[in-house]
């Protein structure tokens, strides 16, 4: 969700307002991919290097969550909205972790669209502690295979992303998926997150509609 430091300060405005309107941006995409029939929505909303961040910018985005992750409840609960994470929840602030853990099982049943939020996630994070997981519980390592490992990444049952779509005009994968999205497809948009709306996500899956996935194989 890149750009809300961009869309502030092109308006003289704090960065963090750039993060509280990228907040309304990440909640119109979401009932915008919930109406359209998508079944699994990834947010990249703090990355395992985020915390490099000024401190009043990381309390602020920590904020956020703490404040409208379950406060959300009814829109989810309208739009059958499940919440899951991504990330290592013991390097995030206790509470921020028992909100997410609450929002999970309060919408654990719901069977619309998924959402997962990865906070405090890095894909390099992800596999090693996939790797650290497997090796407590006893596999044999020595003779794993992409199967084994991807049984213990945070969620195994998630399906692989199609299309990974980054906005403000990056062309980085910025540690984002990096198992998962092996093929996905990539999708660089210019305009800025907070300016994100139904749209420009109908952009995204016009052009991902119109590419020639191949999986390394060839086309026949
Ligand atoms: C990247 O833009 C954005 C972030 C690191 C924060 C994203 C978080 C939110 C939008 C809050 C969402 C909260 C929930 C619960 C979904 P940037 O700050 O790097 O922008 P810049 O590249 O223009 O500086």
């Amino acid at each position: 969700m890149d750009g809300n430091g961009r869309w502030a300060r092109a308006r003289g405005q704090m960065r963090t307002q750039g993060h509280l309107e990228g907040l309304k941006a990440a909640k119109r995409i979401v009932k915008a991919a919930a109406d359209m029939g998508i079944r699994y929505l990834t947010l990249y909303t703090f990355s395992t290097e985020n915390w490099k961040r000024a401190a009043g910018e990381v309390n602020f985005i920590m904020g956020l969550v703490r404040k409208y992750l379950r406060g959300e409840l009814d829109f989810y609960r309208e739009n059958g909205i499940r919440i899951r994470h991504a990330g290592d929840t013991t390097g995030l602030p206790p509470d921020i972790a028992a909100e997410l853990k609450a929002a999970c099982e309060e919408t654990g049943n719901f069977d619309g669209l998924q959402v997962i939020l990865a906070l405090n996630y890095g894909g390099r994070d992800e596999i090693v502690r996939a790797v650290r997981r497997a090796a407590l519980g006893g596999t044999d390592l020595a003779s794993a295979t992409e199967a084994t490992i991807r049984l213990f990444l945070d969620n195994p049952d998630v399906p692989d992303p199609d299309l990974v779509i980054r906005s403000a005009g990056e062309f980085r994968i910025s540690n984002f998926l990096l198992w998962e999205g092996a093929y996905a497809e990539y999708y660089v948009s210019p305009v800025l997150w907070p300016d994100w709306t139904e749209k420009e996500l109908r952009a995204a899956l016009e052009a991902f509609g119109k590419r020639e996935r191949k999986f390394g194989g060839i086309v026949p």
